[in-house]
């Protein structure tokens, strides 16, 4: 059955849609709704049975853990063991509600289908205000990964959630465009240090400028990137578009390598066209140069209708090169291309010919 779709304006909340997606939650259905970052597919945490169902909908494999979304009170009561840490409820005070995901020991209430059968939980507390209204009236935790179809391009409007899930929830609360356009960033205290398991909204400089006279922040391009990696949002293939995908460096496409491009190319900026952008290469910005907030939220949407419009042969996405959010940027790119990056000409040529 297709899902309910119901407008929620997130400046004037419409109270009946609310309740009827939070009825829907109670009773062990699926609802979509819009968090600041993207789209979430949510159930009610503590409901085992429904947790499952989130899985099965998004083709997502049951060794990938979930986040479980709380209102922003530190108190986590059953959700998390144990106590917040200086670090944790530092965090929590700087950044909830927000974009900051933090992974803490799992509580009793929360089973191990959440958790992918960890000993640890991914807790936030979203800053969107349908996302908020919806906690309140539901009145449980909400366990909800980005509403896409597994690997495939997070969502970042209702169309989006339609398209990859319009039949497999009871509800999705249609609150517009969300705000960010990237998901959240994914943290961990662990011996002493601060480790990014995934790049999001909130960036590195900010987490060190919150804690980084007590831990250190470790950033996770130091460490192993492979398919047992701590947290499986770094697989290499995620956030991946159907249209074949190379991340580059402005420079790799040089005169040397414009003829080994096939005719329909499409150049996705983050500014100006390169100058020796090949003209047959179509030219796409995601936003006016140096606006790194702009091609967060630009990003997936513009994969998204790349394919849906289907007349691309191949896509090349500029990798920023830049700190900040520039970081979460470069991680989504890498991904979307399946780790295909080009820094040179050279190394373009030799990705076209695989
Ligand atoms: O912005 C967001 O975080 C969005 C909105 C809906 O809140 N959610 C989201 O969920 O992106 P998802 O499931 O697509 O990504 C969750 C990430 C994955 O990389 C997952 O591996 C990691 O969080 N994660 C979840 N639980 C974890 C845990 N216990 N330990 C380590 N990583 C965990
Ligand atoms: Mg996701």
């Amino acid at each position: 059955m297709p899902a309910r779709r119901l407008l929620v304006d997130p400046d004037a909340i419409d109270p009946d849609a609310i309740a009827a997606g939070a009825a829907a939650l109670r009773a062990g259905e699926l609802v979509a709704f819009p968090t600041e970052t993207v789209y979430g597919l949510g159930a009610v945490a503590t409901d085992e049975e429904a947790v499952r169902r989130i899985f099965a909908a998004k083709g997502r494999p049951s060794s990938d853990p979930l986040i479980v979304h709380v209102l922003p009170d530190a108190d986590l009561g059953a959700v998390a063991g144990g106590e917040r840490t200086d670090v944790e409820r530092r965090l929590v005070d700087a950044f909830w509600p927000g974009p900051l995901t933090l992974v803490v020991p799992r509580g009793q209430a929360i089973g191990p289908t959440v958790t992918a059968g960890g000993p640890s939980v991914a807790v936030r507390s979203p800053a969107h205000p349908v996302a908020l209204a919806l906690l309140a009236a539901t009145g449980a935790p909400i366990a909800a990964p980005s509403a896409n179809r597994f690997s495939y391009v997070s969502p970042t409007s209702a169309d989006h959630v339609v398209h990859d899930l319009g039949t497999a929830c009871a509800v999705i609360l249609d609150g517009g465009r969300t705000t960010w356009g990237i998901e959240s960033t994914v943290v961990v205290e662990r011996d002493g240090t601060l480790v990014v398991l995934r790049h999001g909204a909130v960036t590195a400089e900010e987490l060190e400028a919150a804690v980084g006279d007590l831990v250190a922040v470790v950033d996770p391009a130091a460490e192993v990137d492979d398919g047992a990696a701590a947290s499986p949002g770094r697989l290499a293939r995620h956030y991946a578009p159907a249209t074949p995908t190379i991340a580059v460096a402005p420079r790799a496409v040089a005169d040397d390598a414009s003829a080994a491009l096939p005719p329909r190319t499409t150049y996705l900026g983050l500014g100006g066209r390169p100058s020796h952008l090949p003209a047959a290469v179509h030219f796409e910005a995601l936003a006016p140069p140096g606006d790194l907030v702009g091609a967060a939220w630009s990003l997936y949407d513009a994969l998204r209708r790349i394919d849906a419009e289907a007349a691309t042969d191949l896509l090349l996405v500029e990798l920023t090169g830049e700190a900040g959010l520039g970081r979460a940027l470069d991680d989504r790119i890498g991904r979307a291309a399946s780790g295909r990056r080009a820094r040179t000409a050279g190394e373009l040529v030799v990705l076209l010919g695989d």
